[in-house]
């Protein structure tokens, strides 16, 4: 059975995240999707907030899992017997730092190989910053994001009281 894992920060899940989701879900039997809790980041939502999200907008996926991890992915990976890591690579931007990871992985774990697939165009420019930006001046993020998440995003920017102008949308 190929399983591999798909790990990320998701703060939020957008768009492009579920494409790459779709697209290695078909790739493999089991692919598990893998929200990075690690201290040293601030986040907007908690991992288990990120978590319940992607379970929610993956419900359909029948062979997708969602789990979190704190440390290494590599290490993480290890404990989890996934000799796979699926990463979106969006621009050639992307590609210093993914193959950077990539082969940092590989060192610490010579049997963990990276597969990279290329966002889909209509979600080149997106990212999770995009969206928090977007939604803190009140924008329409509703070509980024599926609705439970938009929602998720708006509810939680108002709670922390970080929205610069009311939402417009
Ligand atoms: O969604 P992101 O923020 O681009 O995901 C980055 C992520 C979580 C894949 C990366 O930061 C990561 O693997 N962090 C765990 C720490 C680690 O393993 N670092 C070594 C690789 S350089």
């Amino acid at each position: 059975m190929s399983n591999a894992v798909y790990p990320g920060s998701f703060d939020p899940v957008t768009k492009g995240h579920l494409d790459i989701i779709r697209r290695a879900a078909k790739m493999f039997d089991r692919l598990t999707v893998s929200v990075l809790n690690n201290s040293d980041k601030s986040p907007l939502f908690s991992a288990d907030e990120r978590v319940n999200m992607l379970r929610v907008i993956c419900r359909d996926i029948p062979n997708v899992e969602i789990d979190s991890f704190s440390g290494l992915t590599a290490d993480y990976a290890k404990q989890t017997g996934t000799d796979v890591i699926i990463r979106g690579l969006r621009a050639v931007t992307d590609f210093e730092y993914e193959l950077q990871m990539a082969q940092t992985n590989r060192k610490i774990l010579p049997s963990l190989d990276t597969v990279f697939l290329t966002t889909s165009l209509e979600y080149a420019y997106l990212s999770s910053s995009i969206v928090r930006e977007v939604a803190s001046y009140g924008g329409d993020i509703s070509e980024f994001v599926t609705p439970e998440v938009a929602e998720a995003v708006y509810k939680k920017l108002e709670d922390c009281q970080l929205v610069n102008s009311k939402r417009k949308y």
